[in-house]
């Protein structure tokens, strides 16, 4: 049976207040003065410390005589016998302090009183503390940098969700808002940043080392996640007082962030104008660093952010990265209001919050770049990857109760592609029937649930309250497949689920139905659209002769649409004689749903692959994506079989017309298509056409890299094109060509140059190579940490690589779990990603055996993943052994 997590880790009600995860009720705190001096240089025993000090002033709402505060990590100094000192905000004194300890796993400082602290009074509590500036990505931590051939610190934070307390002790929950007044001692010729602006720079000397100390503007009351601090050497590039990105010194001078100063402000615009509210601070800085855990973090202030996903340099990145830079920009800019100014009470809700900054993140990002149709690439980034985990079993739903999330480790899992990307899907969908209501629905957090929706002329337009069509779709996990027979007009709804035989043992209230708005379309025609309200509905959508229907228009529903065999032959005819006549984003929608469904044997896989044929037509970007994820997954079933071969032909046959479209369209690719899109389909039409053996293809990637390696100072090959050409040409060649790219990498100038590198030593077919590149993995100084599980990821797609990053993942499990596991993401993708392929009863007994041995070591952030691996293995074999044959015969028939 599946594991649900949602009822594996219910927690019994501890015996004291210090054995439970979340903080008492009775202390708030209002204010806290910190003072943080970090250490750029080693200290005699080698370590890299910061010291500090910290005041909070907290209320007394219930009287108690115990303190319980967050503090992790920290050594805190004693004074007169205690590890705090307590006093009164007010003429009675504060009661003595009996006892001070630490509590270690559940993280508190716990200060045990002889007599109550009275309710409505204030006190102060005072610790001093040191920790140490570790390279672990986590609270106040240590990255490092080359500039110049000499090696630069920098002392920056990650606070979020729950490190604060590993930099001061503090009531370490969202909800336990409070204004920050920071303090920065630090080397001089550094720069400090933090949340507020510098108000105060002083040179002097203390303890004879000679500082700058620079005070902080206070901050808003916030919460303790937010709060950031910055060290580091380095210049702004400003557009004005209160828009600043800050980078390594070098990045600032060859101007790589100066796109992302530029698009700042338009998105702050859109975003004052969308939440009709504005910038709630007095300035905006943003900020790279050289390691960095997450994508990005919204720090209220002083936004953190992955170099690859700040920077970009016209003459290197692609447009992939320069999309990427505009739409984690926007996501975070997003946030400066809904997540920062409103924020969640606790982190069960994290949905709300990630999946409105995904989805406006396109809007924004649309605005700052109109011309690049970036409303509808949102359903390959988010929704089909979000129709892919919600289609398990061990799916969850979008909201959990908050006494299930309470541990560090489940609040980092929390933030999934469930809460990002569902949510994203989820929101879209709502704003699509009711656009001003989702603002609402978040302004006020759900407080408008009883909204019922009315026109200007006082009708009803909703069958229900927004609050009762949402709580289908936000409480219960899944979402449904809905089917019509257009002969009798029949619609119905049932839970879609990838593997129909696993087994759901989650209850839902609403018993996997949901309240479905059903638009569509009559031959190319919109029609009004329905509400599909129940299990099964008689609609009017009854088709005679060559009538088609078509449901799910731009998938603006997160659900997947099934049709009668009759309906489905109608559609594909219409796509192989003018497809044009079906929007773009249905043309890919109908190949994924068709996938999907043959997957979950609702249709005939060969039914699936027949929606595939008219991409021998097709130029446009999204259905020819949408096509090759899917056929992606045929690939890593097959790719070690028989069928294989034909599904090479069949692929290279489509591909064909497309690799030429592009060679003529780019005058024998000398010129870079004008369409956002059409440069992301020439990288297809390239990469398919090479992996098949296109003729001129290879000979052409070849050529490119063979001219860079003459001249390694002037690399010809077009940044839109490198990962794909360095990946074909890392492939085709031997250690020479490794070699280079290797060395290329060590000199990258920018981090996305590193990752396209880092991505093609990958792909190489020599074994010796890619065992030697797993190991560099476990070496920070080769492969830094932020990077190896992507590494690893990609060394696992390459199938020579596939068991080699497996057992490489196996032997060294516990290390990895204990260096690397500090965050959320990295673990569980991973896992995820290392077992994508796996399908045979051997990689299945390999998965338990896994689970089994390193149950005491643990899988933390990991082990719904892991969970999830093992149900895909089962229904990777059962449905290879399913379709092999049917599978097989297709391609024959078709590749010739
Ligand atoms: C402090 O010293 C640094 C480096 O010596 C210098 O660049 C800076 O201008 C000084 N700042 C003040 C406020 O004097
Ligand atoms: C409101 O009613 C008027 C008069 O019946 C009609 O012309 C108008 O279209 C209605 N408005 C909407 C939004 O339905
Ligand atoms: C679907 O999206 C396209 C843009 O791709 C847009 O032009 C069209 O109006 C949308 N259609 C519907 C029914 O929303
Ligand atoms: C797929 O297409 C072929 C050729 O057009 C057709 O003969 C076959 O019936 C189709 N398969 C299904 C399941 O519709
Ligand atoms: C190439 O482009 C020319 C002019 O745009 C066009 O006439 C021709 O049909 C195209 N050929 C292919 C194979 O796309
Ligand atoms: C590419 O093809 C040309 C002509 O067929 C040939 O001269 C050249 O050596 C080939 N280049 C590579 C790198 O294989
Ligand atoms: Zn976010």
């Amino acid at each position: 049976a599946v594991q649900l997590r949602f009822k594996a880790v219910q927690t019994q009600t501890p015996a004291a207040l210090w054995e439970n995860y979340r903080l008492p009720d009775n202390l708030l705190p209002d204010v806290y003065y910190v003072t943080l001096w970090p250490r750029l240089q080693q200290d005699d025993r080698g370590l890299y410390i910061f010291t500090g000090n910290s005041s909070v002033v907290f209320r007394c709402v219930k009287e108690t005589d115990l303190i319980l505060i967050h503090s992790n990590k920290l050594n805190l100094t004693t004074a007169g016998g205690h590890l705090v000192r307590l006093t009164a905000i007010s003429d009675a004194p504060a009661p003595a302090i009996s006892s001070t300890r630490m509590e270690v796993t559940t993280q508190y400082l716990v200060i045990q009183l002889n007599g109550k602290l009275k309710a409505g009074r204030s006190y102060e509590l005072f610790t001093e503390f040191i920790g140490e500036l570790a390279d672990d990505l986590a609270g106040f931590y240590r990255s490092e940098y080359f500039e110049d051939g000499v090696r630069k610190v920098v002392a920056t934070s990650q606070m979020h969700p729950t490190h604060a307390r590993k930099t001061f002790p503090c009531f370490d929950e969202p909800a336990m808002k409070a204004v920050f007044h920071i303090t920065v001692l630090h080397e001089r010729g550094t720069v400090a940043l933090s949340n507020g602006i510098e108000i105060e720079t002083l040179n002097t000397t203390v303890d004879g080392t000679a500082v700058t100390i620079t005070r902080f503007e206070p901050t808003q009351r916030m919460s303790s996640y937010l709060l950031a601090l910055v060290i580091m050497f380095t210049v702004p590039t400003v557009f004005a007082v209160q828009i600043r990105i800050w980078a390594r010194r070098k990045a600032v001078t060859d101007g790589h962030c100066a796109y992302a100063l530029n698009l700042t402000g338009r998105i702050l615009q859109f975003f004052e104008d969308y939440y009709k509210f504005p910038y709630p601070l007095s300035k905006s800085d943003q900020i790279a660093l050289p390691d960095f855990y997450f994508g990005a973090m919204e720090n209220w202030g002083l936004v953190t952010y992955r170099e690859t996903n700040l920077f970009y340099d016209p003459l290197i990145s692609s447009n992939a990265n320069k999309e990427k830079t505009a739409t984690i920009i926007a996501h975070e800019l997003a946030h400066m209001w809904f997540g920062n100014l409103v924020t969640l009470k606790w982190w069960n809700e994290v949905w709300l919050i990630e999946g409105f900054a995904t989805y406006v993140s396109f809007l924004g990002a649309d605005y700052a770049e109109p011309t690049w149709n970036l409303k509808d690439l949102i359903i390959l980034d988010n929704l089909h990857k979000a129709f892919a985990v919600d289609a398990l079993a061990s799916s969850r739903p979008l909201s959990s109760k908050e006494e299930d999330i309470t541990r560090p480790e489940q609040i980092s899992e929390v933030f999934d592609t469930i809460s990002y990307s569902k949510g994203a899907s989820v929101l879209r969908m709502l704003s699509d029937f009711l656009t001003e209501v989702i603002k609402c629905y978040h302004v006020k957090l759900m407080l408008c649930g009883h909204f019922q929706a009315v026109d200007t002329n006082g009708t009803v337009l909703l069958p229900m309250t927004v609050g009762e069509i949402m709580d289908r779709w936000v409480l219960q996990m899944g979402f449904p497949v809905v089917t019509i027979n257009t002969v009798t007009g029949q619609l119905s709804q049932k839970h879609f689920l990838l593997d129909p035989e696993s087994l759901v043992d989650a209850p839902s209230q609403f018993d996997y139905e949901w309240i479905v708005p059903v638009n569509w379309m009559k031959s190319g025609v919109e029609q009004t659209p329905v509400w599909l309200l129940e299990r099964t509905f008689h609609s009017e959508m009854k088709t005679v002769g060559e009538d088609w229907v078509l449901l799910n228009l731009n998938l603006t529903g997160h659900y997947r649409v099934n049709y009668n065999v009759e309906n489905w032959e109608r559609i594909l005819n219409q796509l192989n004689s003018n497809h044009q006549a079906v929007p773009v984003i249905n043309r890919a929608q109908i190949v994924d749903d068709a996938f999907n469904l043959g997957r979950a044997k609702l249709i005939p896989v060969s039914l699936a692959l027949n929606t595939t044929k008219f991409l021998a037509k097709e130029t446009a970007y999204l259905p020819w994506q949408s096509a090759l994820n899917n056929l992606d997954y045929f690939c890593l079933m097959f790719d070690q079989t028989l069928v294989y071969e034909s599904m090479q032909a069949y692929l290279r046959k489509q591909i064909t017309p497309l690799f030429e479209h592009f060679r003529n369209i780019t005058t024998d690719w000398t010129e870079v298509p004008d369409g956002h899109t059409d440069q992301y389909n020439q990288v297809n039409a390239i990469r398919v056409a090479c992996s098949t053996g296109v003729d001129g293809c290879q000979n052409l990637t070849a050529e490119w890299f063979t001219q860079w390696m003459q001249h390694p100072e002037q690399n010809p090959i077009h940044p839109n094109l490198r990962s794909t050409v360095y990946c074909s040409a890392v492939a085709a060649g031997g250690a020479k060509e490794w070699d280079f790219a290797w060395e290329m990498l060590q000199t990258a100038s920018i981090a996305s140059e590193a990752d396209k590198l880092m991505s093609a030593l990958a792909c190489t077919k020599d074994t010796g190579l890619l065992e030697r590149y797993l190991t560099f993995t476990l070496d920070p100084m080769k492969i830094r940490k932020q990077d190896a599980t992507s590494v690893i990821v990609q060394i696992a797609g390459n199938v020579e690589g596939r068991s080699l990053a497996w057992n490489f993942i196996t032997l060294n499990w516990r290390y990895i779990f204990t260096e690397y596991g500090v965050g959320s993401f990295s673990l569980s993708k991973l896992i995820s990603g290392v077992t994508r392929a796996f399908s045979t009863q051997c990689q299945l007994d390999q998965l338990l055996q896994f689970k089994e041995q390193n149950a005491d070591v643990g899988f933390g952030s990991a082990s719904s993943a892991l969970d999830q691996a093992i149900e895909k293995t089962r229904a990777n074999m059962k449905w290879v052994s399913e379709n092999q044959r049917e599978i097989r015969d297709w391609f024959r028939a078709e590749a010739a």
